[in-house]
């Protein structure tokens, strides 16, 4: 028994947000945004929450699985921006889309967390105790972001992606690989409220996320080529035989450095920070239902998704569509 992909949808907030636009608020520029990073524009927030757009995004992955919210036995959101600690934005999707019968919770494992909700999943569908599940990767980072640290603020965006999970006998995930390393996890960190009880008192002040670039690039370009192969090794295939690697989408350096380890061309790279910037959780699902609304995805072909970041973490998936 495997796991397969059925569905997909993504939601992004209304406005976006332009490196131009960033310039007039900050030292800053399009031209050193775009030439470092790839990114030219993301979406932000204004009436939205993570909630609103994961029950959007997975109502758009449910019509496109053909699926009914009721068929749910499970939903898991991957997100490190829930709009409360509890309940979960897991708990408040089951809500919004009417999900009776699924059994929610969120993962927090920053960019990784739709890979490893994927995972997670799998193996409840691989124990029996799970049929059909939505799967969410999302994110309001912009909430988190101290704006008056250009090196971080500039990186991010908001929006969510969905896919809708079905057990199958004949194929779906095919081999994967995930880790986490917390002794580096202060290399991208976001402060939770601090002690405050009527013995200490230390203040609550909100935590805003800092980022050690140079660190978390270089853990990037060694942590994704070494998972990659781990997982091709395990599914007995070569870089080649990939049709397209959907990678978590920080840095546009970050992936043509993949794609040189590997000896792959970069055209088997589909990229959506340039327009989204880097959303964490909500990455990888949204570039995923990207490439299958674009019609980039036909019946047998080989995906490789992989996630890292925070944590740290990091996550590979390799399915058959
Ligand atoms: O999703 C989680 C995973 N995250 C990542 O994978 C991020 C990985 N890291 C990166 O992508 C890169 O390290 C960054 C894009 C974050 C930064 O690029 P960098 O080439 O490492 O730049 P830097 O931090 O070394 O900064 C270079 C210069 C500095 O000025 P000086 O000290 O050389 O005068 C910064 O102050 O660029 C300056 N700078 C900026 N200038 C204009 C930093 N941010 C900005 C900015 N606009 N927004």
């Amino acid at each position: 028994m495997t796991s397969r992909i059925i569905g997909t949808g993504s939601c992004l907030p209304e406005t976006v947000v332009t490196n131009d636009y960033l310039s007039t608020i900050m030292d800053t520029s399009d031209e050193w945004i775009s030439s470092r990073t790839g990114i030219r524009q993301r979406h932000l927030v204004k009436e939205e929450t993570t909630a609103s757009l994961s029950i959007e995004a997975g109502r758009r992955a449910l019509d496109d699985a053909g699926v009914k919210p009721q068929e749910l036995d499970m939903i898991i959101v991957g997100t490190l921006t829930g709009d409360y600690v509890t309940p979960s934005t897991a708990c408040e999707v089951q809500a919004g889309l009417g999900a009776v019968n699924a059994v929610c919770f969120d993962i927090n494992a920053a960019c990784s967390g739709f890979v490893f909700g994927l995972h997670t999943v799998n193996a409840y569908i691989k124990s029996g105790m799970c049929k059909t599940a939505l799967v969410i990767g999302a994110e309001t980072l912009s909430k988190i972001m101290d704006w008056s640290d250009r090196s971080t603020c500039v990186l991010f965006g908001d929006g969510a992606g969905a896919a809708v999970i079905r057990a199958d006998e004949t194929t779906g995930i095919l081999a994967y690989d995930q880790g986490s390393d917390g002794e580096r996890g202060l290399h991208l960190e976001c402060k939770n409220r601090t002690n405050n009880n009527p013995l200490v008192q230390t203040g609550m002040e909100p935590g805003y996320t800092h980022m050690d670039g140079q660190e978390v690039y270089k853990f990037a370009v060694t942590a994704v080529p070494a998972s990659i192969h781990k997982v091709l090794e395990e599914a007995g295939l070569s870089p080649d035989d990939i049709d397209l690697y959907v990678l978590h989408q920080a840095n546009i350096r970050i992936i043509q450095s993949v794609a040189k380890r590997l000896k792959v061309s970069m055209d088997k790279f589909p990229i959506s920070l340039d327009h989204c910037g880097n959303i964490s959780a909500g990455s990888v699902p949204i570039l995923l239902d990207e490439v299958n609304k674009k019609g980039m995805l036909k019946k047998g072909d080989k995906i490789m998704m992989s996630g890292f970041g925070g944590g740290l973490t990091w996550g590979s998936c390799l399915i058959e569509w």
